[in-house]
């Protein structure tokens, strides 16, 4: 087989074209929802996929067709070789998007290399806009910072810039309409994520969900109707709408309310080497280990192309109704 001639299409026809690669473990936060609370283990440098490794895995899964590849963590900006890996990764054939979802504290003072590196497509958690509430929900004060950086994202040019709030009722709920209303300032996508049950160790619970629906009812009333708009393809789960009123535009993504399994164009790599098939599937196939034995770009083209039969329709649940997974977010990057 010539790499390039197969593509990655799944057994019920969905063709895989947006590889998300979590390139470290270690994060400069600590949301509660996100970090282990206890049994804190970083994972060792040996462990993680090296730059290398990174740089043949997307040249051969863009040789089967992947065309956006966004960098997550833990935090990527904490990666000591991120702005080289953006712009290497950038420039080999095929690849059309690079795309980084950081938690925005780095990124103030890194906007200018980034964008230099190549990248335009920035995804920035935050969910909150309240300097004490930041720090209760990721137990460090860079609520400043972060702002910063997302005020200095869009002067500089990035586009589309994101904004994901993750939804917890009782939490930051108080929110919802604030970060809306954003959209009539500002040119950002402020999407509003369902929160999910993630990691063996999370702290989520029913009473803290909140869905997009509930989320979309109180924005119209305070702020006025919402019109569609159309997503761009390939652009994620997301369902997008605008104000009457908007520059920007509101997403909601609603992993448990309404599915988008059907949809799914994606896969996933661990910060250690470990493709996910699917966020909720804890069955991973280590593929670090076959970059330690010397695999071929053949070799792993084949992996792939087989590999990708095996991603199951859509999450099973262990829970009545709620998908999970025992892997940290922390880990696998959203
Ligand atoms: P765009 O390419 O900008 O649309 O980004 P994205 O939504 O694919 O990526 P991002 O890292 O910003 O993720 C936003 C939220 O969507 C996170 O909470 C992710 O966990 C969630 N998300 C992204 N892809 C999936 C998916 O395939 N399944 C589920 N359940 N959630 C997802
Ligand atoms: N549910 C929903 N979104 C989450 N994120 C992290 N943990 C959860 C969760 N349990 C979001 C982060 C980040 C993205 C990668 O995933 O806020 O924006
Ligand atoms: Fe860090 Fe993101 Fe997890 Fe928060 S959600 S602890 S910012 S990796």
């Amino acid at each position: 087989m010539t790499i390039g001639t197969r593509n990655l299409t799944d057994s019920f026809g969905r063709t895989i074209t947006y590889l998300r690669l979590s390139i470290t473990d270690r994060c400069n936060l600590r949301c509660f929802y996100c970090m282990p609370q206890a049994d804190f283990n970083w994972m060792e440098p040996t462990e993680i996929l090296r730059f290398e490794e990174i740089v043949q895995l997307i040249r051969v899964l863009a040789s089967l067709g992947v065309k956006k590849v966004r960098f997550t963590g833990g935090e990527p900006l904490v990666r000591r070789d991120v702005v080289k890996l953006i712009r290497d990764v950038s420039s080999l054939p095929g690849v059309e998007e690079t795309c980084l979802t950081t938690n925005g504290v780095l990124l103030s003072q890194m906007s200018k290399e980034l964008f230099d590196a190549g990248l335009r497509h920035l995804n920035i958690s935050l969910d909150t806009l309240r300097p004490e509430r930041f720090q209760a929900i990721t137990g460090r004060d860079h609520f400043r910072s972060v702002w910063r950086g997302i005020e200095e994202g869009l002067e500089l040019g990035f586009s589309p810039v994101k904004i994901n709030f993750v939804m917890m009722r009782g939490k930051n709920d108080d929110e919802i309409v604030d970060f809306a209303r954003l959209t009539r300032k500002y040119p950002l996508d402020v999407r509003f994520i369902e929160f999910m049950p993630i990691g063996k160790h999370s702290k989520w619970g029913r009473n803290h969900f909140l869905s997009s629906d509930e989320a979309l009812k109180r924005i119209a009333e305070e702020l006025g109707s919402l019109s569609p708009v159309e997503s761009e393809y390939g652009s994620g789960p997301a369902e997008m709408y605008v104000l009457s009123d908007g520059i920007g535009r509101i997403g909601f993504i609603s992993p448990l309310s309404h599915r988008f399994c059907s949809r799914c164009n994606r896969l996933r790599i661990t910060a250690d080497g470990r493709l996910r098939l699917c966020l909720f599937s804890d069955l991973e196939v280590c593929v670090r280990d076959m970059f330690r034995q010397g695999v071929t770009d053949q070799e792993l083209a084949e992996f792939f192309s087989d590999i990708i039969l095996k991603k199951p329709a859509r999450y099973l649940s262990h829970k009545k109704d709620v998908p999970t997974c025992d892997r940290q977010m922390s880990s696998i990057g959203g």
